[in-house]
């Protein structure tokens, strides 16, 4: 059962964490095979498009992406892996590993899932001059005259929609049922954070959506608070968090705050899936400060990885190296730069290796 998994290694040092983990994985001969599309620049340079033809057949044509973060013009894959294959929910997990570097006093029991909606809210990317607006004479709820003669400046518009957030927080609610058949112990929730108070019409309907859905899974507890006071809650006490289900941007936002709270971002692994599509990427961003010196905590990556086997039906192997990062953290010896230590991205991934 040879599986294809398309390569997007991304900008700065996102290839310097991606390559070593391509390798780990490729160690294992499992029967993966590897494809790179052409993007960005070099694809620009040849194409005249930083997102060519054929680079979107790759990608449909392989079971998955593995995709490195991007910067800059290989940003249009990155489009095209989410709202051209649709992967609605950006799930997003906050694990503590024993042995990392977390700012808080008791990281231990860490263990939640942000699901971020990935394709709706203010990244629907409408935006504009106030102006624009004058026709629709749009008076909002806080200002007392129309929006466009506030005065000179921008609009942004922050679409939820009935569909977009059924099937998010179906499959939020999906992940809590699966998390508490793999653990038993853990009592399935999910918590909707969302600004409902204030955003009554938008988040106020996310909310909304999400309470109708929790009535058909009473298995799984549903609560919900305001996204404010959930950023509180989730650094105070997040060992009380089991699924997250947010909007897209507060989902961006607190995934950072949560890979924060473990250690750093270059532990924040995501996965984002659709119903015909998935795609793995670490969340890190491409850390431009650090491109070269190969100190990237390639984490991120391999967390990603394990989560990607899983999908294609590897679960075995996602458990061995998922152990082995566990084993390299709990022992200390080898810990990037952001973790206290002084191992270059590529000997982190060696006593991976070593690990498993
Ligand atoms: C992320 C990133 C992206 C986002 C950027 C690169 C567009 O921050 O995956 O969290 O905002 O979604
Ligand atoms: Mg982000």
């Amino acid at each position: 059962m040879i599986k294809t998994i398309a390569v997007i290694e991304g900008d700065d040092a996102a290839p310097e964490a991606m390559q070593p983990v391509v390798q780990l994985l490729d160690s294992m001969n499992i029967g993966l095979e590897w494809v790179y599309p052409e993007v960005g620049e070099a694809a620009e340079a040849k194409t005249g498009s930083p997102f060519p033809d054929e680079a979107r057949a790759t990608i449909d044509n392989a079971d998955t992406t593995f995709f490195g973060s991007s910067s800059g013009s290989s940003g249009a894959s990155l489009m095209y892996l989410r709202w051209g294959k649709q992967t609605y929910a950006n799930v997003r997990p906050c694990l503590h590993l024993p042995g990392c570097a977390s700012p808080l006093a008791n990281p231990e029991g860490i263990d939640f899932v942000i699901v971020r909606e990935n394709l709706e809210d203010l990244y629907v990317g409408c935006e504009g001059p106030l102006e624009d607006l004058e026709p629709l004479n749009l008076r909002g709820r806080t200002i007392r005259q129309p929006v466009h003669t506030l005065g000179t400046g921008k609009y942004a518009i922050k679409a939820i929609t009935r569909e977009g957030t059924e099937r998010v927080v179906r499959f939020s609610f999906e992940l809590a049922r699966r998390r508490h058949r793999q653990d038993p112990s853990r009592a399935p929730k999910l918590t909707c954070a969302t600004k409902h108070n204030m955003l009554r019409g938008s988040d106020g309907f996310f909310l909304e959506v999400a309470a109708e859905i929790a009535s058909e899974y009473d298995d799984v507890e549903f609560e919900s608070f305001i996204v404010d006071d959930f950023a509180c809650r989730m650094i105070r006490d997040p060992q009380a968090l089991d699924v997250v289900v947010m909007p897209n941007l507060y989902g961006d936002i607190l995934s950072d705050a949560a890979g924060g709270l473990v250690g750093s971002l270059g532990l924040a692994a995501s996965g984002c899936f659709g119903d015909d599509y998935a795609y793995f990427e670490p969340a890190h961003g491409t850390a431009p400060d650090i491109a070269g010196q190969h100190i990237i905590n390639p984490t991120a990556a391999l967390l990603s990885a394990t989560m990607m086997l899983e999908h294609l039906g590897f679960t075995d192997e996602a458990r061995k190296i998922e152990n082995a990062v566990f084993r390299v953290y709990a022992n200390g010896q080898a810990l990037t730069p952001d973790q206290g230590g002084t191992t270059s991205t590529e000997d982190f991934c060696t006593a991976v290796a070593r690990a498993l």
